[in-house]
């Protein structure tokens, strides 16, 4: 007998979308033969889906003009849903880390500087073969979906989104990695013309961020393209960024322009400031404080409300696994 169990961050859609439109949404699934809708379907949206936008507030800073508009919003996948309200758009567009724009939170404005077009990914290091794609034939070649995922970010807040892209696993096939990979390195663009932050000659420019082959395979890393329905943001990373939802925030890498295989682990860019703070796993623990202050409870930035935060930020069943015999290591900071 097949019994689903349901994971502890699971909720019904219904939890997180109003009545109508998960409603809707079912009708069109029912008539897709109840399986999920790839890019082929990517194009299909259930009717009253644009509804749901203006429930979800004002993105701020909205991508007018990204030749990828037309994608958006894609079909959600019910599997990835949380036990929280999603957060107002207008939060989590204008309340922002992006380093590259300055080191406080209030950068939406000047994150439009970011010249999202002409924009190529670089393949290299252990690859079969090592190559450059455009953003736009990337993005259209992938199977995107929608998936509703909790952001912790390590300074204790925390807000709940509905990002649009494609799981990390299909970017790692497209790659061809060789056998020999252990490591997915990825880094950010570099430009101090246009990202005054990068002026700053302290920081270890560009920004890097890796992941093991593992956790880059695991179902719930997901490569963001979109949210609230629409092309993502440039303050939230436009055109390419990562979330690894069991993390925390400053391990999912904005504004992506090159993804390096290889079988040592990258030295990422907040271990590079501060090791003793920082470092490669980040990995969500209540338990585990920060060397400054404590992990326990988050701030949801929409609402201010503190909530217990959960060890791998509610993800565990999925991906406990991946750290079983990594447990003399620093998994948590
Ligand atoms: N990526 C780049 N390139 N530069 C950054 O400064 N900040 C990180 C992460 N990715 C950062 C980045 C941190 S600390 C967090 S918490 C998240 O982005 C914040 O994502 P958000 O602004 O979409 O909430």
């Amino acid at each position: 007998m097949l019994i689903k169990r349901k994971r502890g961050w699971e909720l019904p859609e219904s939890a997180v979308t109003p009545e109508h439109i998960y409603l809707n949404r079912r009708n069109l699934m029912k008539a897709a033969g109840g399986g999920l809708l790839t890019a082929a379907g990517a194009g299909l949206i259930a009717p009253g889906f644009a509804a749901a936008q203006q429930d979800w507030g004002t993105v701020r800073g909205a991508s007018e003009g990204d030749p990828t508009a037309d994608l958006y919003p894609v079909t959600r996948n019910p599997a990835y849903t949380v036990d929280r309200p999603v957060t107002d758009a207008e939060f989590a567009t204008t309340y922002n880390n992006f380093y590259e724009f300055g080191s406080h939170k209030e950068i939406w404005r000047a994150a439009q500087d970011l010249e999202i077009r002409p924009w190529t990914v670089r393949f290299d290091g252990m690859v079969e073969e090592e190559r450059e794609i455009d953003i736009d034939q990337l993005i259209r070649a992938m199977p995107l979906e929608e998936r509703i995922y909790r952001l912790r970010c390590v300074e204790a807040w925390s807000m709940v989104v509905p990002w649009s892209g494609f799981q990390m696993s299909h970017l790692i096939d497209y790659a061809r990695p060789l056998s020999s990979a252990r490591y997915v390195r990825m880094e950010t663009f570099l430009d101090p013309d246009m990202a005054s932050g990068q002026q700053q000659a302290w920081y270890p420019w560009p920004y890097v961020e890796g992941l093991t082959m593992d956790e880059a395979m695991n179902e719930l890393a997901f490569m963001v393209t979109g949210m609230y329905g629409q092309p993502v943001t440039r303050q939230n990373g436009a055109p390419l960024r990562i979330h690894a939802p069991w993390k925390y925030g400053f391990k999912s890498l904005k504004s992506i322009v090159r993804i390096t295989f290889t079988d040592e682990r990258p030295l990422t860019f907040w271990e590079e400031v501060a090791s003793n703070e920082y470092g490669f796993w980040a990995n969500v623990n209540p338990e585990v404080p920060h060397r400054r202050w404590s992990q326990a409870r988050e701030r949801d930035i929409a609402t201010d409300e503190m909530i217990p935060t959960q060890l791998y930020n509610g993800y565990a069943e999925f991906v406990e696994g991946l750290y079983e015999n990594r447990q003399d290591e620093a998994l948590f900071m």
